[in-house]
């Protein structure tokens, strides 16, 4: 039985799916955070590549790959096989079939060199000696900190404390590439001071960790900023996930009925899936998509769907997209990745008109499901994933209930060596499954902006 499908390098797509293409509506204006206005593109040119800038507000259907990401794609991994998991839907006796997509094989261990690779090399460009960054579990961080050794510009990566402190060697990593990594909240900025004011040992998460990274980039000149997730020129880079998948499952001559991924911002999920939601969207496909989130942080399951801040320190645009509040506090999970209040704007209004649905778990239902994962298919996937692994499996046994052979194909975003605590955790019964109450939730949304 074939359980591998590898795709040609020449094969690899030469351009990038834009959903912007064939969204249901326009995507609603970011608006400026202090005038709450509708804001023009130009602005956002002080923080990102202005090439960046362009494909933001773009509604071609396709952007090229530029050569020398290309070589880069290639270099370091790209393209990613696809794999079926004979042996976990042997141990779950379901008749569905299971496909994963492997986002884990470069050397930064995620997806997330997909876009990294893509905002260095456009810096490289475009003159710039600095970027600032945030990170949740490490792993963004370190995919820019290698993007700019690549590309020879300094990296300075904020990253949460609580993962800072669970996943030591995350930083090591960082720093090997030769980027600086401050804990945060730092002291380095006014918002990090003052969250630290309030906590001297503050956990951090990736809303705080982004404003002190967009603070240090408008205070320093030739200093521009790189985001890992949420925004449209970021899922439009992890688009080659879902096309390269869009090949490869047709060589396993299977289309999927369900597509399935974890959601922090909601780039690894939208990289593989919008390729596959053009279908749909078309009218020719009526897979279905399923977006999984924290139970800790339910932005899209028991949050609303409005305008608010994309960071803690309300210095970004406000972006229409499902939240749980810009203060909401995201309690310290070991999937730091999926420790953001919002979710990117095109996939909330997917989720919103109904074309993708949303599930949460807590921790303990996640990492069960990756040790299954472990234990049959052999990968130790990240605390992130393992939200994915945890749908895929419920699904593969609602399968054998109703004893359907369906095609389930989830996005294996990333590989947990470098989080063997969530683990080790999990085996010895300490993790700590967190769900915030209806209070909390109702506190955090009640101090977004009304905007009409
Ligand atoms: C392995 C992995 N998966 C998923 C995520 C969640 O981010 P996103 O929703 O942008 O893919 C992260 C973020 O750090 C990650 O490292």
């Amino acid at each position: 039985m074939r359980v591998k499908v590898t795709l040609d390098p020449d094969d690899m797509p030469r351009n990038w799916y834009n959903i912007q293409h064939d969204l249901p509506e326009p995507l609603p204006p970011p608006l400026d955070p202090e005038t709450l206005k509708p804001m023009s593109p130009e602005p956002l040119s002080r923080l990102f590549a202005k090439e960046c800038v362009m494909q933001e507000v773009s509604t071609e259907e396709y952007i090229p790959i530029p050569d020398g990401v290309r070589e880069a794609y290639l270099r370091l991994g790209r393209p990613s096989p696809l794999y079926r998991a004979t042996r976990l839907e042997a141990a779950l006796e379901t008749p569905a079939r299971i496909f994963y997509k492997r986002e884990d094989l470069n050397p930064a261990g995620s997806h997330k060199p997909n876009t990294a690779l893509a905002q260095a090399y456009y810096h490289s460009k475009e003159g710039t000696k600095r970027l600032t960054t945030e990170t949740g579990a490490g792993q963004w961080g370190s995919a820019l900190a290698m993007s700019c050794a690549l590309f020879d510009i300094e990296c300075t990566v904020y990253m949460t404390r609580s993962a800072f402190l669970q996943k030591p060697y995350r930083k090591t990593l960082m720093e090997v590439y030769g980027a600086n990594v401050f804990a945060s909240p730092s002291s380095n900025t006014k918002v990090g001071q003052k969250f630290l004011a309030q906590d001297p040992n503050h956990p951090g998460s990736l809303g705080i960790a982004i404003s002190e990274a967009v603070e240090d980039c408008v205070t320093h000149d030739t200093t521009k900023y790189a985001i890992g997730s949420v925004v449209n020129h970021v899922l439009l880079h992890q688009s080659i996930i879902g096309q390269e998948a869009v090949e490869q499952m047709k060589m396993f001559d299977a289309e999927p009925d369900y597509v399935v991924g974890c959601i922090g911002g909601g780039s690894n999920y939208a990289g593989l899936a919008y390729p596959f939601m053009r279908e749909k969207l078309r009218g020719k496909s009526d897979a279905e998509f399923i977006a999984v989130e924290p139970k800790a942080v339910p932005s899209t399951t028991r949050g609303e769907y409005r305008y608010d801040f994309g960071d803690t320190g309300e210095m970004t645009p406000l972006f229409k997209m499902y939240t749980v509040g810009h203060t909401f506090q995201c309690p310290p999970i070991h999937g730091g990745g999926l420790r953001y209040h919002g979710k990117a704007p095109s996939m909330s209004m997917l989720i919103n008109k109904g074309y993708m649905k949303s599930v949460a778990y807590s921790q303990n239902e996640a990492m069960d499901a990756a040790i299954t994962f472990a234990r049959t298919e052999g990968i130790v996937v990240a605390p992130e994933t393992s939200h994915a692994v945890r749908a895929t499996i419920d699904l593969a046994l609602q399968c054998k209930q109703k004893n359907e052979t369906k095609n389930i194909l989830f996005n294996l975003s990333g590989h947990g060596l470098l989080d063997l605590k969530a683990y080790e955790d999990k085996m010895s019964g300490s993790l700590v499954d967190y769900a915030p109450d209806d209070a909390t939730i109702s506190r955090a949304l009640e101090t977004l902006p009304k905007v009409s």
